[in-house]
């Protein structure tokens, strides 16, 4: 394509948004003409603001942008990524949609709105079509996109695989995530060295219900929740990135450990999007994967891997499941929602284009 997309990253400088920042780097389609922060960055270089925690380097173009306002429209920028706290979310994300701006979000805020489309390419393409009803009911010239909880990604990938093919009954899900799931400077290190924390607030019940609405049914203009019993039981780790889930599932029809893991091993990726993985959910063979530290990485972290594939004598099979919680379960997935409604249209007819050249 001949010009990039213009977009802002609205958290630019917390651990989420400097993922999207890093992620956005190199894009094909987007160029990053803002990055917005709270009043401790407004006005400061993005490189002296941002605790950058990444291996790479900043991003050339980013190092001296000026800080925006957090809670403005970012000039010049059609397209926004928000990682911006819930609170502030809450309120800044309508205003953004209705002045006209496309929001692809990481926060919980608007998730479980019934005309806000909870996204993943992948799982329920088909729930965009929320965004007329949203248009109607709200008079936005904009929008809002939602990705899902960073648990509830990663263990929605084999549910999703396994309730078309034998549907899904029950979940029971024990997550142990990662720090950096708490952004920064999140839990204290005095409290995570030589721990576990059997308590993340608000955790279990995202889970519950992003995972239901994923997995749910267009019915007329809303989503019906996919009837399967979640219970999760989250845990924080002394893991720096990946989240960790095991998960016993209880299926309606009957099959064996083989035909489990036939059909995760067959579950397939979308096509034409430049952050799409080729493989989305990867099955590992060997006794003891996946490993956050091993696995988190598996198709530049936009792959969810599950292995430990076994009967389980409460429900029917168990296995472990792997997202990278600021990749694919943050960053990455809403990158991979604002291509998905670049190739759907919805930022206009010329983005389409240049985007499929
Ligand atoms: N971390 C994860 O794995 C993960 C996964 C999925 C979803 N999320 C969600 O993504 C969002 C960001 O999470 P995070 O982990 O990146 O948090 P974080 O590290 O605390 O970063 C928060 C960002 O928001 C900015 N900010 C804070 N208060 C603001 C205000 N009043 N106005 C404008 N900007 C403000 C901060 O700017 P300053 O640096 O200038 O203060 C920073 O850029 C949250 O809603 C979180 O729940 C996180």
């Amino acid at each position: 394509m001949t010009e990039k997309i213009p977009v802002a990253v609205l958290g630019g400088t917390g651990a989420v948004g400097q993922r999207f920042v890093s992620l956005l780097a190199d894009h094909p389609w987007f160029e990053i003409v803002s990055v917005t922060g709270s009043k401790r960055s407004e006005g400061r270089q993005y490189g002296e603001a941002v605790r950058w925690h990444l291996s790479t380097e900043i991003p050339p173009m980013v190092r001296e942008m000026q800080v925006d306002r957090g809670d403005e429209g970012p000039k010049g920028a059609q397209l926004l990524f928000s990682a911006l706290p819930a609170r502030v979310a809450l309120e800044t994300e309508p205003q953004l949609a209705e002045e006209g701006y496309i929001v692809c979000s990481n926060a919980s805020s608007h998730r479980m709105g019934t005309d806000i489309p909870l996204l993943i390419p992948e799982i329920n393409a088909d729930h965009l079509t929320l965004i007329e009803r949203q248009r109607d009911l709200r008079g936005w010239s904009g929008l809002i996109v939602t990705s899902p909880n960073c648990s509830a990604t990663g263990i929605v990938f084999p549910l999703k695989a396994l309730d078309d093919a034998f549907g899904v009954s029950q979940v029971h899900a024990v997550t142990m995530n990662a720090i950096s799931g708490a952004g920064y400077p999140g839990v204290a290190s005095i409290e995570i060295y030589d721990n576990v924390i059997p308590y993340i607030r608000d955790e279990e019940v995202k889970i519950a219900e992003e995972t239901r609405k994923l997995l749910g049914r267009l019915s007329g203009e809303t989503i019906e929740p996919a009837e399967m019993a979640v219970s999760a039981q989250a845990n924080r780790v002394p893991v720096m990135d990946g989240h960790l889930a095991a998960l016993s599932i209880g299926l309606k029809k009957a099959t064996d450990v083989e035909g489990v893991e036939a059909t995760l091993a067959a579950f397939g990726g979308v096509e034409g999007l430049p952050s799409a993985p080729s493989h989305p959910l990867i099955v590992r063979s060997e006794e003891n994967r996946p490993q956050p530290r091993l696995d988190r990485e598996a198709q530049d972290g936009m792959a969810v891997s599950v292995g430990r594939v076994q009967p389980c004598s409460v429900l029917d099979f168990r296995m472990v499941t792997l997202v990278h919680n600021t990749v694919r379960g943050a960053a990455g997935g809403a990158l991979l929602n604002a291509e998905l409604l670049v190739a759907e249209g919805y930022l206009g007819e010329a983005a389409r284009e240049l985007a499929s050249a």
